[in-house]
């Protein structure tokens, strides 16, 4: 079966699903997405990437094409006419299309609005086989990472540069040395103290959907958690390292360049959020 695209109003085979040349979002990466999981016709931690993409947004003072509503009918006629049921949902707002030219144009032309759709199989009962190993790199990106900007160069070299070594994912950190995010993911570590930490929040993390309902997880689980800065070296001290995200779920990472985290299998804390993560995807 052919794919189908939603393009500014229309649904169209992914062959002729294009967007036009003078896109500012083509042009000039002046656009903001976001990635949903869905699951059994459901979309994971849906109100928390809804707000996300209207928090992003407000950041780059973006119109609006349609409310929250109309773009959930959206999204489910488009999973529909794809058949999709368990999936990923990528959604891409650019600015729209305007004689090039650095400023905001005016009269501010219809935002552009794409969504595309594609099976992803439902996270195994157990975290054996799902675990992958992690890169570490310089964060090299802009200062305001916690927009979900279509700006991706530089975490598309580092994801690369991590399949280069034969990993998944690229844990960044910054000047200080000190751990800022994956390339595409949220980052948390377990150290020799039992204590579960990741990163809070600033203008240098993206505010990850699945970390903020891993957090309520955590809670209820009741561990030990403080919600801080970590080093490189505290990183690589780690008992345990996992990352969160729509597309990895609760992912451990059990090498980081190449040297086994603890005894380099999934740790204790990873399975039991993993069990509470897939507890909620089934209970919606
Ligand atoms: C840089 C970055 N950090 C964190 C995340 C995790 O966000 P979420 O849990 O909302 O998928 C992503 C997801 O793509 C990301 O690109």
């Amino acid at each position: 079966m052919a794919r189908i695209a939603y393009v500014n109003g229309r649904y169209l085979p992914l062959t002729d699903a294009t967007v036009n040349i003078e896109d500012r979002g083509y042009q000039f990466g002046d656009g903001i997405y976001e990635v949903f999981y869905a699951y059994r016709g459901r979309l994971m931690d849906e109100t928390l990437h809804f707000a996300r993409l209207e928090r992003s947004r407000g950041e780059i003072g973006l119109a609006s094409p349609m409310g929250a509503a109309a773009l959930r009918v959206v999204i489910h006629e488009l999973m529909r006419r794809n058949r999709v049921e368990t999936g990923l949902v990528y959604l891409q707002l650019t600015r729209g299309v305007a004689k090039r030219d650095h400023v905001f144009p005016g009269p501010v032309p219809r935002p552009a609005l794409t969504i595309t759709v594609r099976p992803k199989p439902e996270p195994p009962e157990a975290l054996d086989g799902w675990s992958a190993g992690a890169i570490t790199l310089a964060d090299e990106r802009w200062g305001r990472c916690d927009i979900k900007s279509i700006n991706l160069l530089p975490n598309v070299l580092a994801r690369e540069a991590a399949k280069q070594a034969v990993a998944l994912e690229a844990i960044l950190f910054d000047k200080a040395g000190m751990v800022t995010e994956g390339a595409s993911s949220s980052v948390w570590i377990v150290g020799a103290d039992n204590v579960l930490r990741t990163r809070g929040l600033d203008q240098h993390v993206l505010p990850g959907c699945t970390r903020a309902a891993v957090l309520e997880d955590v809670a209820t689980e009741g561990l030990d958690f403080r919600e801080e800065a970590f080093s490189l070296e505290a990183l690589r001290q780690a008992r345990e390292v996992f990352i969160t995200s729509a597309t990895s779920f609760v992912k451990p990472i059990t090498a980081l360049d190449g040297v086994p985290v603890g005894n380099g299998a999934p740790g204790l804390i990873a399975n039991r959020l993993y069990a509470r993560y897939l507890a909620r995807l089934k209970e919606g």
